[in-house]
């Protein structure tokens, strides 16, 4: 279960000095994104499963679950998850269906890969988990590899997030499923303003007090503000080439589940 090295790191790095990627809401250039992603989550790795479980107060533990049932999981499948860090969507996977062949948890970020570790292999799974690290925008496996790939709270964070939605599609096998668990906005303009209160206001302040990082929790509801509608995502999905694209909201349309299959 070591770590290995996936793909190369750096993709970023071609000289777009451009100011047009969106660090929350500082406008960065793709490099600079690229670091400051991986500074967010270096910072953050230890206290992650902490802090995600006291600022959803639990919550995250259920859309997840909801999210490995909307997998199908058959006997000896391949399954990737993309932005795995500290694997929590390939633990409750292999709870679910004890017969899958392996899963691979693949993150760029090794603080991520080593925090989930003790948890990896106190589960009893460890034998069929496998750590990669590497950049989900360019990645070493071959096409349709995987009968499923899974993405928990992932592409919010990337720098060219259609690169690594294709690269995904890529990656898995023609009829392979897709599941993506992402944050979202409340549909209710009543509880959208206690959700922008909490997470303009709380957030940080928690941040600061558990995590030492004011920085780091203000950049998650920034994220979450710029990234796109559930609707304009299931678009973005079908125009990759993915069929049967669905989606469902989750507590609110805090989080989405989207669905979909590979044509
Ligand atoms: C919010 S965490 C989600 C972890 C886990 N999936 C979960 O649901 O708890 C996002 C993860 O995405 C990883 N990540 C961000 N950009 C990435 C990229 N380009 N390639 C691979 N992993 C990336 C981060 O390192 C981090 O571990």
């Amino acid at each position: 279960m070591a770590v290995e090295k996936g793909s190369h790191h750096g993709v970023n790095d071609t000289g777009d000095e451009r100011k047009d990627y969106s660090f929350g809401y500082h406008k960065v250039s793709a490099a600079e994104k690229d670091r400051l992603v991986r500074d967010h989550f270096t910072s953050i790795a230890r206290k992650y499963d902490f802090m995600n479980t006291l600022l959803s107060f639990g919550l995250h533990y259920w859309w997840k679950r909801v999210t490995v049932k909307r997998m199908p999981l058959p006997k000896g499948a391949k399954i990737l998850d993309v932005c795995g860090g500290t694997a929590d969507l390939s633990l409750l996977a292999l709870k679910r269906s004890r017969g899958i062949g392996g899963i691979i948890v693949y993150d760029i970020n090794y603080a991520m890969l080593q925090a989930g570790k003790e948890k990896m292999e106190r589960s009893g799974f460890s034998e069929r988990i496998e750590r990669v690290q590497g950049d989900a925008e360019i990645m070493s496996f071959a096409d349709n590899t995987f009968d499923g790939v899974m993405v928990g709270f992932g592409i919010r964070n990337f720098t060219h997030m259609e690169k690594g939605l294709a690269e995904m599609h890529r990656v898995l096998k023609p009829g392979g499923t897709f599941v993506c668990l992402e944050f979202s906005r409340p549909t209710s303009r009543l509880f959208g303003a206690l959700y922008d209160f909490y997470s303009f206001v709380v957030m940080p302040l928690a941040g600061s007090i558990f995590a030492g990082t004011r920085k780091a929790y203000t950049y998650l509801p920034e994220s979450i503000r710029l990234f796109p509608s559930a609707d304009r995502l299931a678009s973005i999905l079908g125009g990759l080439g993915f069929r049967d694209v669905t989606y469902e909201r989750m507590t609110n349309g805090i989080a989405v589940i989207h669905r979909a299959v590979k044509a």
